[in-house]
């Protein structure tokens, strides 16, 4: 690893530089300890990794004994990048506050970078970051946190990602550890909430809708980005589709009938077919998946969104 630690900037308070030399020395001791003890899925909570002396990131806590093993880390704060509301009370019966800053798998904007800068600024300690399963946007905004509260490099958030087995897909993540000009971000100083607003159904199907505009340009152009519209990439379009399906299913099965929630499976399903097709060139193939989820959004607005 090259920015072990990550020099911290000039405004950093003095204390911390008269800490460093001593917490530099137990930070190497525990990144050659670390990746062997504690890094991987079976860890508590799953898919730990330390980013830096400040910094982990892992999975989103499942209960008490979840919570307990971050507090043992010597987390005083949670920052939850999740689209679902956090269990605050679960972390505060443990003393530890939480941070909520939802991202989506399409990247970090500019705004919530200075979240993650804001927060390094205002807290103390260590800090716990996580998604849900914390392989994805969890790593990405903790290297991210960690770049904007130190002067480590794009290279050195990038291995981060690599360490974590962050997906190549998310294009727009790894793309997020290049940002630019990161001192205009921490000037932001932006309030941070313990929970934020959280995109619900209706906010989750305008993402669909449009996403399916752009895929729609992509199909008539024979599944390739459309000659005057190059940014639209059919591979990540459908892998924004499949998430976006995906947290519905965590937000809001639990609030729906049985045929809701098999429209929903179906609907990821048919993503996950429609991208393996894309990626082997199959368009016959893509063409029918398309088509198939066309219809299943009509089936499912037939019952639960036109007739009512
Ligand atoms: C599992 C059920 C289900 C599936 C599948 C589904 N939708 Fe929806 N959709 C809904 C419901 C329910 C609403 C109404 C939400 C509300 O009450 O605001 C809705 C609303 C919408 C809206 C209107 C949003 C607004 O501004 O009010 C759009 C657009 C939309 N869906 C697009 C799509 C597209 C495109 C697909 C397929 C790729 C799709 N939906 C698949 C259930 C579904």
């Amino acid at each position: 690893m090259k920015c072990v630690d990550g020099s911290p900037r000039q405004t950093q308070k003095v204390f911390i530089h008269m800490f460093k030399s001593l917490s530099s020395i137990l930070f190497s001791a525990l990144v050659v300890v670390l990746p062997l003890a504690l890094e991987g899925a079976e860890t508590r909570p799953h898919n730990l990794i330390r980013v830096s002396d400040r910094i982990y990131s892992g999975a989103g806590p499942e209960g008490e004994a979840d919570f307990k093993a971050i507090r043992n880390l010597g987390t005083n704060t949670i920052i939850s990048v999740d689209g679902v509301t956090p269990d605050v009370k679960g972390a505060g019966a443990l003393g530890m506050r939480y941070i909520h800053i939802p991202i989506g798998y399409d990247g970090i904007t500019r705004k919530q970078a200075a979240e993650l800068s804001q927060a390094m600024e205002e807290t103390t300690g260590t800090l716990y970051v996580h998604c849900h399963h914390g392989q994805h946007r969890g790593p990405a905004a903790a290297a991210l946190a960690w770049r904007l509260s130190t002067d480590c490099s794009a290279t050195s958030a990038t291995e981060v990602l690599e360490r974590a087995k962050t997906g190549r897909d998310y294009h727009g993540l790894w793309a997020a550890m290049n940002m630019e000009n990161l001192d205009q971000v921490r000037e932001e100083r932006p309030t941070l909430l313990e929970t934020a607003k959280v995109a619900d159904l209706t906010a989750r199907m305008v993402l669909i809708d449009q996403s399916m505009d752009r895929l729609a340009l992509a199909q008539k152009a024979g599944w390739v980005s459309p000659p005057d519209h190059p940014d639209v990439d059919p591979a990540q379009e459908v892998l924004m589709l499949e998430q976006h399906f995906r947290e519905i299913g965590r937000a809001e099965d639990s609030k729906h009938p049985q045929d809701f929630r098999d429209w929903r499976a179906q609907a990821e399903k048919i993503t996950v077919k429609l991208r393996d097709d894309l990626k082997a060139g199959q368009k016959a193939g893509a063409d029918g998946y398309y088509a198939d989820l066309r219809q299943n959004c009509r089936s499912c607005h037939v019952a639960y969104r036109n007739n009512r």
